[in-house]
């Protein structure tokens, strides 16, 4: 590809605009925002603040055309088995509730199949919620433990973080992933058997911090109300039925979701119960219906005005043409201080590649490394850097027109906090302006976008979120890699899987560096204190 004519035309014409800022563009084009910029109902993309003229979006137009994004996204919504490695279809999008249109995976319809499971969600949610399913010794659920890592712990958090309002959704939804024995205890220590339900989320229901977190769960809730418990207090949310039961949930307790739904584009399926859960079956329902919206959108937009292909070409434009690694997100909203930690498993678990569907090593930078905080709390982290570091990291800033609180004052700090932000990274401060002191001059030129949403509501939250799932499946595309298997995280855990035998024993491992026995070494000194 980068021998490719388009690719090459991008290079050239980087080349040729050397020393243009975007100050100097934005001083030349009044127009700039209403022609940088994507409004769609309740949500607007403004990508002015990028350095890009007509010439440069047409270039890439062009590259989206030549990197055939239309067809590669409609082979995502025929159920094509797009995930090459594991040769099976990335059908999420088959999951946002009612839809006009059937989805089929290897010929069989799956949409009936998915209502149906929906159905189920739903009565399971109500019944919880009213109180018509309660635990063993007759008491109302009012906490659950959500067990799950990844893609089955982070969307939910971030959307139960997003949405729950306290005064009017009851339910409290307590999240574990970490293997650590203080994620749990600290949890738990707070919680009452009696009115805990337990939701086990695992896909494959083998990853071994769910799994032990999983067990310990169960060990309290045998403790305090004895076996017959596990029954009333535990569902699972998984694709294995037979690990399900055998960890001794019987599958009418398990909702099941399907092989051709990657973990991280797993909220819409059963993996979301804890939304529903916590917010209510209405609100689940609403974050599916924006998801499907943006779908549409992505379906049927041209690509000029299409979002999540936009961000998505801004982005290449960032890392491959102008040498960006990293993308910041900045959600100005504390209910969005999970979005940082999705968006991270998102993108780089699905595009932080090193080689393409082909088997071949791309000659060109892949995903970004993504991070992020919400504002303004970030500004007092990290933002000397990104005004003033010797890396450009391009910002997508996240911003919300209206608050869910009265707090008037509050809001709209926070809102001129985050468009000043951006104004300030594009713009930057001269020596001259900074009277000649070279300490308080800031370079600017910095790349962001800016998303602003009428509300913080689950419609737009799931509008949000695929928007993102899109752009980050349009990157995979025009670089050519999978973005749906995640082969780089396997090593990792077989290296832990051996040294954990060893680590029981007090042992060492035949062959290990010198590194690995001096650590281990260390640790088994100071563990016999
Ligand atoms: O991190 C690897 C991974 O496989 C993710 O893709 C996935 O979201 C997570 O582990 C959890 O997997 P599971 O849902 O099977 O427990």
């Amino acid at each position: 590809m980068p021998q490719s004519p388009i690719w090459n035309a991008l290079l050239a014409h980087v080349d040729a605009h050397k020393g243009i800022t975007m100050g100097d563009l934005f001083a030349a084009d009044s127009g700039r925002f209403s022609r940088f910029s994507i409004p769609l109902p309740g949500m607007l993309l403004d990508y002015s603040k990028n350095k890009i003229t007509e010439q440069t979006m047409g270039l890439l137009f062009e590259l989206a055309h030549d990197r055939q994004i239309e067809a590669k996204r409609d082979a995502m919504f025929r159920g094509d088995p797009i995930n090459s490695t594991e040769n099976r279809a990335a059908l999420h999008v088959a999951l946002r509730g009612a839809s006009e249109t059937d989805f089929f995976v290897d010929g069989t319809n799956v949409s009936e199949d998915i209502s149906a499971q929906l159905n189920r969600l739903q009565i399971f949610t109500e019944a919880i919620h009213s109180g018509t399913r309660t635990g063993v010794t007759g008491k109302k659920f009012t906490d659950v433990v959500a067990i799950g890592i990844g893609g089955s712990h982070l969307g939910p958090e971030l959307a139960v973080q997003a949405l729950r309002n306290p005064l009017t959704d009851p339910t409290r939804v307590h999240f574990i992933s970490n293997v650590d024995g203080h994620d749990i205890l600290q949890n738990l220590m707070e919680l009452n058997a009696e009115n805990t339900l337990v939701v086990i989320a695992s896909k494959t229901f083998t990853t071994k911090e769910t799994m032990t977190n999983a067990a310990t769960a169960k060990a309290w809730i045998c403790h305090v109300m004895g076996d017959d418990a596990v029954a009333k207090h535990f569902v699972a949310l998984s694709a294995n039925a037979e690990a399900v039961e055998e960890f001794g949930i019987s599958t009418d307790h398990m909702f099941p979701m399907w092989d051709w739904v990657g973990g991280r584009y797993s909220l819409w399926s059963s993996i979301g119960l804890p939304i529903a859960l916590a917010v209510g079956w209405d609100k689940f329902n609403q974050l599916l219906a924006g998801a499907q919206k943006m779908d549409e959108h992505f379906k049927s937009a041209p690509i000029s005005d299409n979002m999540p292909i936009m961000m998505a070409l801004i982005g290449v434009w960032n890392i491959n043409f102008l040498g960006s690694d990293c993308l910041v997100i900045l959600p100005y909203d504390q209910r969005l201080k999970r979005l940082p930690a999705f968006l991270q498993q998102l993108d780089m678990e699905s595009n932080g590649k090193g080689v393409l569907h082909s088997g071949d090593v791309p000659e060109f930078a892949t995903g970004p490394i993504v991070f992020g905080e919400a504002g303004t709390n970030g500004q007092h982290a990290f933002y000397q850097l990104l005004h003033q570091g010797s890396h450009t990291i391009p910002a997508d800033f996240i911003a919300i027109a209206t608050p869910g609180h009265g707090l008037r004052d509050h809001h709209d700090q926070v809102l001129a906090n985050a468009i000043a932000q951006s104004q300030a990274l594009m713009l930057g401060q001269t020596l001259e302006q900074s009277d000649g002191n070279s300490h308080r001059a800031c370079p600017g030129n910095t790349p962001s976008n800016t998303l602003i949403l009428e509300q913080l509501n689950a419609f737009n939250l799931g509008q949000l979120i695929a928007l993102y799932e899109h752009k980050v499946f349009v990157q995979g595309a025009i670089w050519g890699i999978n973005s749906f298997d995640q082969w780089g995280v396997e090593l990792g855990k077989e290296i832990a899987g051996g040294l954990l035998g060893s680590i029981q024993n007090s042992a060492y491992p035949e062959q290990a560096d010198s590194s690995t026995q001096g650590l281990l070494q260390t640790l088994y000194e100071w563990r016999k204190n």
